[in-house]
């Protein structure tokens, strides 16, 4: 019998986006982002010590190798924490995802941030997060490691609202819990265009950013819609945040639409959608907005008071499409156990 450190942690969800990177190897961002951490779109991932030369990850089930294309950066934050704090064991990995892995719903945020605890907690020993705290791997030391994995992954390491402030400097930066998500229960329902994997990962597609005549504006204005998303989050007030995160969510893709080369994650269909929703919300009068990662799924952000409408115009209209239906979580967990 061997100890097995079980983790489950959240995906996130960005009101304010992570894009570009003022250094892609310190991981700093280009400016600072905001996100609510999820519930029930997450990652579990378990992780034990075994006698062999090498790691294995085995991802829904399956074991994949070092150079996998989608998966190389599990391996190197592997290495690189290994490396970093001289463990010596090779670990054996079981994670899955309980949602469509690389469409767009930020898999790497959940995936390095479960990652990141299990195999800490696994080489140090540590059944809970006061233990880890106590070893000298404090929250929000593990966020930072986290975030050196996948930057969004850092966000999902606390639960509810999170912020991660790009800092001065490359190790000024911070990622601190501004609300328990008991703050406020924003929904998540998602609306899944695409099962498959994105045609440019995002950490390639922040490089390009820097290419676009919009990115520098854009990084100039963020502190401004950081102010107003902070206080529409503190007030607790959707008229005032929705508006802000499409405003957001489309900024970014126009960003990304005159990078040298362009980059569509958006599909016809999902901008199709987009115009019917917005008519929807007037006609209909659901008080529901969209935000939208690195992909074409688009997340509908709404409180418990519009879930019933919201969920028979989807249905009436869109009966094919598949949903994810979620709202701001706790943040991960962690449990030791006998394998
Ligand atoms: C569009 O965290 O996936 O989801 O740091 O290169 O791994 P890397 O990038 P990643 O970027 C996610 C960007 C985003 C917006 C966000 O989550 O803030």
């Amino acid at each position: 019998m061997t100890d097995i450190f079980r983790v489950v942690a959240p995906s996130n969800i960005a009101f304010l986006k992570y894009w570009g990177k003022k250094d892609p190897v310190l991981q700093w961002p280009a400016n600072d982002s905001l996100s609510m951490s999820l519930n029930q779109l997450s990652t579990r991932t378990s992780a034990f010590v075994h006698d062999a030369d090498d790691h294995i990850f085995q991802f829904q089930g399956e074991a994949l190798p070092r150079d996998h294309a989608s998966f190389s950066k599990v391996f190197k934050h592997l290495d690189s924490l290994a490396g970093s704090f001289g463990f010596p064991e090779k670990l054996s990995l079981s994670s899955s995802n309980s949602f469509p892995t690389g469409a767009g719903i930020a898999s790497s945020a959940s995936g390095l941030a479960a990652l990141t605890i299990a195999a800490i907690a696994c080489w140090t020993g540590s059944s809970t997060f006061f233990e880890l705290e106590a070893k000298g791997f404090s929250r929000e030391h593990l966020a930072h490691l986290a975030r050196l994995g996948s930057g969004s992954a850092g966000r999902s390491l606390f639960g509810g609202y999170v912020q991660w402030q790009a800092g001065s400097h490359a190790d000024k930066q911070k990622i601190l819990p501004l609300y328990a998500a008991a703050h406020w229960t924003l929904h998540d329902t998602v609306v899944l265009f695409s099962h498959s994997e994105k045609s440019k990962s995002s950490t390639a597609a922040h490089g390009d950013a820097w290419s676009s005549l919009l990115f520098r504006p854009r990084i100039a204005g963020a502190p401004e819609r950081m102010n107003a998303i902070l206080k529409a989050l503190d007030e607790r007030k959707m008229a005032e945040l929705g508006p802000l995160l499409e405003t957001e969510a489309l900024e970014m893709h126009a960003v990304m639409l005159t990078t040298r080369p362009p980059q569509y994650y958006l599909t016809d269909e999902s901008v199709e959608f987009l115009a019917a929703f917005r008519r929807a919300r007037q006609e209909v009068c659901f008080e529901a907005y969209f935000t939208i990662d690195a992909g074409p799924n688009i997340h509908i952000i709404h409180e418990a008071s519009a879930s019933s409408a919201l969920t028979s115009w989807l249905q009436e209209h869109y009966p094919t499409l598949q949903l994810l239906h979620d709202r701001v979580g706790e943040g991960p967990w962690l449990e030791r156990g006998l394998n």
